[in-house]
């Protein structure tokens, strides 16, 4: 299968485990977008969810099929919450971020009494840290971190959009992509990054993922994750 096979076969996997009346975090990136478009088709179907993106962009894309969403001021507790990743390794630790939304994916994954992982094959790793680790940061104290970053081992640097202007997310901080390498303890490297003022959010979720679901060339592998850790 291709990658876009792999995700297109995980999100269908996903999407079996949204029943009627649920509240449904909705992720995302290129592996949400393919679920929230099987989530538009159910509900065009006749099923009933309330929707709860992770982005402006998710937000759109949902509206546009006809999903009901609201925001965190309409919900309590999120049902399911569906989404993508970069990384996930053997214990359901994630790096997320690419597509700079994790702040509010966490927060949503946060609220959810279970997340579910999508993903091609290739993002399931033996160790995080390959993919460089989205930390987003205040704008005003952007030029400050990129020292401290650098002082726990990484390589920093600023998120680009296309035209060479700062990315900036859907709340108007900054993208630090930090090249670890191999991130050896995760747990301790979320915790450093978590109290550091100035940072916003860093792209590390661990003690979120309930299932992970990864597409391959033999269909999709299911993975319970048994021991769920606090971050
Ligand atoms: C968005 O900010 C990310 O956390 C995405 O979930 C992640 O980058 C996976 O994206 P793709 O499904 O496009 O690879």
């Amino acid at each position: 299968m291709t990658e876009d096979e792999q995700k297109q076969a995980a999100a269908e996997k996903a999407v079996e485990y949204i029943e009627d009346g649920m509240i449904v975090g909705l992720g995302t990136g290129s592996t949400a977008a393919k679920m929230v478009d099987l989530v538009g088709a159910k509900v065009a179907a006749g099923l009933k969810i309330t929707g709860v993106p992770t982005s402006e962009a998710t937000a759109e894309k949902a509206r546009n099929l006809g999903i009901p969403v609201v925001g965190l001021d309409e919900v309590n507790v999120i049902d399911l919450t569906i989404d993508g990743t970069d990384e996930v390794d053997p214990e359901g630790r994630l790096s997320k971020g690419g597509g700079g939304a994790h702040l509010r994916e966490k927060i949503v994954a946060a609220l959810s009494d279970r997340m579910i992982v999508i993903a091609e094959a290739k993002k399931k790793v033996a160790q995080l840290g390959a993919f460089k680790l989205p930390v987003e940061v205040i704008r005003f104290a952007a030029p400050a971190l990129k020292p401290r970053l650098e002082a726990l081992g990484c390589t920093p640097t600023l998120r680009l959009k296309k035209d060479g202007t700062s990315f900036t997310t859907d709340e108007g901080n900054y993208i630090y992509d930090c090249d670890f390498g191999k991130i050896d303890e995760p747990e301790d490297l979320a915790l450093t990054l978590s109290i550091m003022p100035g940072v916003v959010e860093h792209g590390l979720f661990i003690g979120f993922a309930d299932l992970v679901l990864i597409g391959n060339d033999e269909g999709v592998e299911v993975i319970e994750i048994e021991t769920k850790q606090a971050e």
